[in-house]
């Protein structure tokens, strides 16, 4: 497969309602709810760029920026932001609104990298993305440092794995 694809073309957006059975005691969402929703909405935009099933390798980033309260609405964005063989980069951006005032504010930002893969599991290979905005531009070139990151990461968890093993 050789073909490019625009990021815009599976850059996706959900909307939620913070309701009190998904926050803590001070009224703010759990981050383990937001990680489900950056989960669920990185595999709806990996997979509509790989038009095949995905998996969810890793979360390599995750901020916790500001609290989203009760009430709030949550914004998610996400878009693939590059790509190896089979492999994907999504940045998911979560806002938080209060409706009352109108307040828009950052509240989470991650990376996750989502595999292609076919029905057997087998990692997949996916279309390039390129970049059309200013913004997706920023993402897409600061990719590759991100990515060596991310193998350098993978070696060392590799070697980590391997030395304990044969410890209790
Ligand atoms: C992700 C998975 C398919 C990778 O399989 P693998 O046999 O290690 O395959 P490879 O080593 O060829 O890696 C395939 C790609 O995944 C990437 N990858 C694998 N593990 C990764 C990790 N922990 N972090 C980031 N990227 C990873 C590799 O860099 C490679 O990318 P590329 O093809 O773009 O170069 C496999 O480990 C898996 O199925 N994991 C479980 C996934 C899962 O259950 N997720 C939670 C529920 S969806």
């Amino acid at each position: 497969m050789t073909n490019e694809v625009p990021i815009s073309y599976s850059r996706s957006f959900q909307t939620h309602l913070i309701l009190p059975p998904d926050t803590n005691h001070h009224n703010s969402i759990f981050g383990g709810k937001v990680l489900a929703y950056i989960d669920e909405i990185a595999a709806i935009t990996s997979m509509k760029h790989a038009k095949s099933e995905v998996v969810t390798a890793s979360f390599d980033s995750v901020d916790f920026i500001s609290p989203a309260y009760v009430g709030n609405i949550l914004e998610l964005e996400a878009m693939v932001t590059s790509t190896g063989r089979s492999s994907m980069e999504v940045y998911v951006r979560v806002m938080a609104r209060n409706l009352k005032t109108g307040e828009l504010r950052l509240t989470t930002e991650s990376f996750v990298t989502m595999v292609a893969v076919d029905e057997s599991g087998r990692p997949v290979q996916v279309p390039k993305v390129y970049p059309e905005t200013e913004r997706e531009r920023q993402l897409f070139e600061t990719g590759s440092t991100r990515r060596e990151l991310r193998q350098a990461k993978r070696l060392n968890t590799k070697e980590r794995r391997r030395l304990l093993e044969n410890l209790e």
